[in-house]
């Protein structure tokens, strides 16, 4: 079981967990983090921003990227961008995508650990894009995005028919090598599955679930939207 701490507004869980990324950036310059894109980071994004912290010496990792032109407005290449590196001093040469070669993406992971991962978690119990069956110690490759992320994220894109069905993501096993991670979760949708993942058995069928497992983890939550 892991403790689910509620905040009370959508702004407050942007900021506390804009804290603890600038507290892991004051503690030390060159830190590593894994990123995630999505609606509920935005509030976050925003609040990193507006803090002008340096990020000279940062280096990222996303979490996942659907199969698609990076160029595409909705990529999250395009996503990150917009809403973080293009509005600090971050090298762009150290802000990393996973790609078609898997294998060079888990190397520069594997040597040294990220500091802080942050997450989300899908209607599904997904984290990155490791849909339900995903297993505990998987790594980063191509996956068929569930039925019901194509539903869920298909409010981004228009229609079904033009939502990915295709990413390529970090694997379960990837995330849990974080020294530290943080769940933010945002939205009533949100609560029933988070609720099961981090206080039910631990399943592939909630893929989340596994970080349980992990023994430096936080997980916010709160329900404005
Ligand atoms: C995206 C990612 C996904 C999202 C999840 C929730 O990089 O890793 O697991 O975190 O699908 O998405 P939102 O925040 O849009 O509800």
């Amino acid at each position: 079981m892991s403790a689910i701490t509620i905040l009370n507004s959508y702004n407050s869980l942007s900021k506390k967990v804009a804290d603890i990324v600038e507290e892991q950036l004051k503690e030390n310059r060159i830190s590593r983090f894994i990123l995630p894109t999505g609606s509920t980071p935005l509030g976050l994004y925003k609040e990193l921003v507006n803090r002008e912290l340096d990020w000279s010496s940062v280096m990222t990792y996303n979490l996942d990227v659907y199969i698609m032109n990076p160029s595409h407005s909705q990529s999250y290449q395009t996503y990150m961008k917009e809403n973080l590196f293009d509005k600090t001093n971050i090298y762009p040469s150290n802000c990393q995508f996973p790609d078609r070669n898997v294998q060079s993406y888990e190397v520069r992971l594997k040597g040294i650990p990220a500091d802080l991962c942050i997450l989300g978690i899908g209607t599904n119990g997904h984290i990155a894009f490791n849909e339900p069956g995903s297993l505990f110690d998987s790594r980063t490759r191509v996956v068929h995005l569930d039925e019901q992320t194509i539903q869920d994220n298909s409010r981004f894109f228009g229609s079904v028919d033009d939502t990915p069905k295709q990413a390529i993501t970090m694997g379960l096993g990837t995330i849990m090598d974080s020294k530290r991670i943080i769940l933010m979760a945002n939205g009533k949708n949100k609560f029933e599955i988070l609720n099961k993942a981090m206080n039910d058995e631990v399943t592939t069928m909630v893929p989340a679930s596994i970080l349980q497992e992990h023994n430096n983890l936080e997980v916010y939550y709160c329900d404005e939207k």
